[in-house]
């Protein structure tokens, strides 16, 4: 079966790629390069033994992605295409709108045209908000603090509206916790350009020297050591959770119908135990400073994955010594030998 993803040549994206054409999809990238490379295409040619079909253009180009649909025979679409910094949402709200909300309107209009009406979106736990407890269940209060993740949330309610509208749409809702690390082989990874937002990639990048020291966003949470808490899923894991949500959708489980589900280990992390998790699998110092909390942090937020277990009979199998081993062969990779512009 063809499978199309939007932005598949991201982070996210590419390492699904991989997991798809390993479980005997036929998997093909549609992406603008605009926070990714098409560098990565060759990477991913070798992790498969297969050419990689790979278009380059706008998911808002209806008739762009309506034609690919029908030239390929697309069984369905994941949506990865999307921005994903919460204070660059904040600075430039309208990039965000047009982009994540525009972007899938476009794309599900295609979809509609072309009678495909199977998708996997891409959505975060970001719609959480400031969550009263945790674990946190799917049906958990939603709210948003930032453009980036209200766009998730209306995104998510345009396609409980669509599903109304026409029965025959079904809908994989992903909800993803934190994602870091890479394929185990090195080959791709996350490499985001300028100063990194997330931990992961910084703590790494602190690690291989690239930085002087990590600023600790907070340490007055009220959290067993003071600093943020998180659920960190290794991104191969991630992966294998959108494989389990195209053969249910694809082959009529979770009930035939459209779930939402978290994607997520069930455990927390905090901060400090990142970084010495990492300087464990690194074997180098990470230093750090506390700083000032960091406008719309919360103190803790980790999933219920359950549900995911129960409709998709998928888990996380990684642990966080994993998940900082393979971000740092990832990380020793691509730094100081010539950068392949790797997948963003
Ligand atoms: C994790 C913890 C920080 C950097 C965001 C988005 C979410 C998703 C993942 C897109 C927090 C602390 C971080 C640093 C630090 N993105 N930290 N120093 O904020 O949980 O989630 O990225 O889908 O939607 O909201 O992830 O990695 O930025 O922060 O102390 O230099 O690390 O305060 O406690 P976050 P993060």
């Amino acid at each position: 079966m063809n499978i199309l993803l939007t932005g598949g040549a991201g982070y996210i994206g590419s390492h699904t790629f991989v997991a798809l054409a390993a479980a005997g999809f036929t998997p093909m990238i549609l992406d603008d390069f605009s926070n990714s490379s098409a560098d990565v295409l060759a990477r991913l040619e070798a992790l498969t033994g297969t050419p990689v079909l790979c278009e380059r253009g706008d998911v808002a180009d209806v008739a762009l992605v309506g034609a690919l649909i029908a030239q390929h025979t697309i069984a369905a679409v994941v949506h990865f295409a999307g921005f994903k910094a919460v204070g660059e949402s904040v600075a430039q709200p309208l990039k965000y709108y047009r982009n994540n909300v525009g972007g899938i309107i476009a794309l599900l209009q295609a979809m509609d045209a072309a009678n495909c009406r199977t998708l996997v979106f891409s959505s975060s736990a970001t719609v959480y908000g400031d969550p009263a407890s945790v674990p946190i269940t799917e049906d958990f209060a939603r709210s948003h603090t930032n453009p980036y993740g209200h766009g998730k949330l209306v995104c998510e309610d345009m396609l409980a509206a669509l599903g109304t509208s026409n029965k025959a749409w079904r809908f994989g809702v992903l909800r993803y916790f934190n994602p870091v690390g890479a394929h185990p082989s090195g080959l791709i990874g996350e490499d985001p350009a300028g100063v990194p937002n997330n931990l992961m990639p910084y703590v790494a990048q602190v690690a291989v020297g690239q930085r002087e020291f990590l600023n600790v966003w907070g340490n007055d949470y009220a959290t067993p050591d003071g600093t943020g808490v998180r659920d960190y899923i290794h991104v191969q894991d991630l992966a294998a959770g959108h494989v389990a949500a195209l053969q249910a959708l694809l082959h009529g489980g979770a009930g035939g119908g459209s779930f939402t589900v978290n994607l997520g280990t069930g455990k927390g992390h905090s901060v400090l135990e990142v970084v010495r998790a990492f300087e464990q699998a690194s074997g180098k110092k990470v230093p750090y400073r506390i700083g000032p909390r960091r406008a719309g942090d919360v103190a803790q937020c980790y999933a219920d994955a359950s549900l995911a277990a129960r409709l998709l009979g998928w888990r996380a199998t990684q642990t966080l010594p994993d998940m900082c081993r393979d971000a740092w062969r990832w990380q020793s990779r691509i730094h100081g030998s010539p950068r392949p512009a790797a997948s963003r």
